[in-house]
């Protein structure tokens, strides 16, 4: 595996790369979620490069930027232990420096849910991997399923700004207890760690009340929420049932593919999950 640091670095790799060539873009504190990108990249590409960029861009200033948890020499174990070809391993400046000009900007899908409670966040994400994408050139990339607003966030502007990768989106991996695997799980005490099990208790239960017929929305959402507002320590930012294409939060019955997701804090850390659902 080799582990590079700058753009013209990658470019010379990528040019005598095998074809085809998948992208895992990660901010490191890698686990089995992103692992499973890499592997399924492994399985499908002849080329497999990972990233390892935590990008300030996508964080507010309130957020956990700063402690957000690096481990390099371990990322870039896991990364070779399943396979990866090449590591972009970027500094801050090797990305933004020379005081841009020019970020990606999102409305629509991006402005609703984790949008409308972090600012900006998409746009950071979209000027990011619209870098990476022009960076690498990959033919396909991956990207978890738990993130999935990012998902579809992604998907629009590679299609409206014709970018000819190939979007893959991968499960959500969780713990044996129900957990969606996240990086920022590190941060949760023994007692948030137990009372975040409530977001997957609650995505059961709702799955379970839809394949039994149930299909108001609001019915749906209480169902989860009960189960989160039991938790003294969870503080809720959201819970939606929206339409998974638009994501626009549905009123009354729910048709079609739905995205029952969520957004609640313990403390400092804020988690997300979600599960798609087709009534
Ligand atoms: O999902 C993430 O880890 C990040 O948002 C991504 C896609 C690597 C962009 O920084």
């Amino acid at each position: 595996m080799q582990v590079v640091r700058t753009i013209s670095e990658l470019r010379a790799l990528r040019g005598a790369a095998a074809p085809l060539v998948g992208l895992v873009p990660t901010m490191g504190a890698l686990h089995d979620g992103h692992l499973s990108l890499v592997r399924r990249a492994r399985e499908e590409c002849e080329t497999v490069i990972g990233s390892l960029f935590v990008n300030p861009t996508q964080f507010g200033p309130n957020e956990d930027f700063s402690r957000y948890p690096r481990d390099e020499e371990r990322d870039l174990g896991l990364f070779e232990r399943d396979g990866t070809d090449i590591v972009f391993a970027p500094s801050v400046d090797e990305m933004y420096g020379g005081t841009p000009a020019t970020t990606v900007t999102l409305g629509g899908i991006a402005e609703r849910l984790e949008g409308a409670k972090r600012p900006g966040h998409f746009d950071g994400v979209a000027t990011v991997v619209t870098k990476l994408f022009n960076i690498v050139q990959p033919d396909r990339a991956y990207f978890g399923q738990k993130d999935a607003q990012q998902l579809r966030v992604i998907r629009t502007f590679v299609r409206d700004l014709d970018i000819p990768v190939e979007v893959v989106g991968c499960p959500t991996v969780r713990e044996p207890d129900g957990l969606a695997l996240s990086s920022r799980n590190v941060y949760l005490d023994d007692d948030h760690r137990a009372q975040a099990l409530s977001l997957s208790r609650g995505l059961d239960r709702a799955t379970a009340a839809l394949e039994d017929g149930v299909r108001d929305a609001e019915t749906l959402r209480r169902l989860v929420l009960d189960e989160i507002e039991a938790q003294p320590l969870a503080e809720i930012d959201y819970v939606s049932l929206a339409d998974s294409g638009s994501l626009e939060e549905f009123e009354g019955d729910v048709t079609g593919e739905v995205v029952l997701s969520m957004a609640v804090r313990f403390g400092a850390t804020r988690l997300i999950d979600n599960v798609t659902l087709t009534s």
